[in-house]
């Protein structure tokens, strides 16, 4: 059978760190506030000059020469974000230009933050179809341009970066051979008002800024993401046992820890980077995966799920051997 392989990861942080104290002189915050309701510790934030589209091009070159790749290599491009440079055209094809690219398919995902595993799937299709053959998969954020600075209950929340991922196209004999094994992705928008932008281009003209009924989210959350996480096992016809790690989306880290406890899998194998970028929307899964890859937990032939729920609602799961 055919499957989309890992070939390699590659992740992006603006340069400007922004401690919970940096942000308690802002806002009426505290340190100890930020990290008892969501284990965040640090955030990092695009200075002038630092696009949504720099840190992806950045992410993308480093999971390109992770891969033992070049731009000439790639025949597609999918880039998830909810904060592109302009509303047209696509950052993806501004990420294509900046890589030296030209020629092959690239376009945008908006799925908030569950972009990249919406990305992901889409790609993975692809790859199995024959629209593809190696394919970067990216997620990138400048979330701190559309936060509402004087909010507190969100402004604390959220950081930016970029991570990408290299899909490869490789025959696999074993079932259980290397490649993405099973994805689901879901939506409801049902619940658009729990979390949104309050502007766009065809209703205000403007942007907008982030809005959250935090509570709610959470509650949602959980639920959503325990079912999504126990359908793809099945259908994978793996056990939660099996998983060596879980990279999920990394909005609290008390969603990461409720989740975890739903299925019975204990926390030292969820790899957890809240703490140190807080919520990236679409490029908190990447992100997370290059830090677990790069440090050594993530090795070839682990079983991983990468799960993420984000605005709309929309949520997905994604199980990998890598
Ligand atoms: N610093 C200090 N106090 C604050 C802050 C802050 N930054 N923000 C809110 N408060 C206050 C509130 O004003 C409120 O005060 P009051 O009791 O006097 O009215 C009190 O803290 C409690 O506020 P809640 O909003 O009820 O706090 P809660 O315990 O629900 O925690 C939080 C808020 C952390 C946002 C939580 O609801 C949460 O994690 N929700 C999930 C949402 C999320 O992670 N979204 C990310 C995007 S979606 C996604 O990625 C899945």
């Amino acid at each position: 059978m055919i499957r989309s392989v890992f070939k390699g990861v590659g992740s992006a942080l603006p340069s400007k760190l922004v401690t919970n104290d940096d942000l308690a002189k802002q806002v009426d915050t505290s340190d100890e506030w930020i990290r008892e309701r969501t284990g965040i510790s640090q955030r990092y934030i695009a200075g002038e000059g630092e696009t949504t589209s720099s840190l992806a091009i950045k992410a993308a070159q480093a999971a390109l020469d992770d891969a033992g790749m070049t731009i000439e290599d790639i025949d597609l491009l999918v880039l998830a974000t909810a904060t592109p440079d302009v509303t047209f055209p696509s950052t993806a094809t501004i990420v294509q230009k900046g890589l030296g690219g030209a020629g092959f398919a690239a376009f945008d995902v908006a799925a908030v933050c569950s972009g990249f595993l919406y990305a992901l799937g889409t790609v993975d299709s692809m790859i199995k179809n024959g629209l593809a053959t190696n394919a970067l998969v990216i997620g990138a954020e400048t979330l701190s341009r559309i936060v509402d600075w004087e909010d507190r209950a969100t402004c604390v929340l959220f950081g930016d970066g970029a991570g990408a991922m290299v899909l490869g196209t490789q025959e696999v004999d074993a079932e259980d051979g290397p490649g993405i094994l099973a994805t689901k992705l879901h939506a409801d928008g049902e619940h658009k008002d729990l979390l949104y932008t309050d502007g766009g281009p065809s209703t205000t003209g403007t942007v907008g800024l982030l809005r959250m009924k935090g509570r709610e989210v959470f509650r949602h959350a959980v639920v959503n993401l325990a079912q999504v996480l126990r359908d793809v096992l099945e259908e994978s016809g793996h056990s939660a046992e099996e998983i060596d790690w879980v990279v999920p989306h990394q909005a609290n880290f008390r969603i990461l820890d409720a989740t975890a406890r739903k299925l019975g899998l204990p926390m030292d194998r969820v790899v957890v980077t809240v703490d140190q970028h807080a919520n990236t929307s679409a490029a908190s899964v990447p992100l997370a995966f290059d830090t677990a890859w790069k440090d050594g937990r993530i090795k070839r032939g682990d079983l991983v799920m990468l799960e993420a729920m984000g605005g709309g609602f929309t949520w997905g799961a994604s199980l990998l051997r890598v």
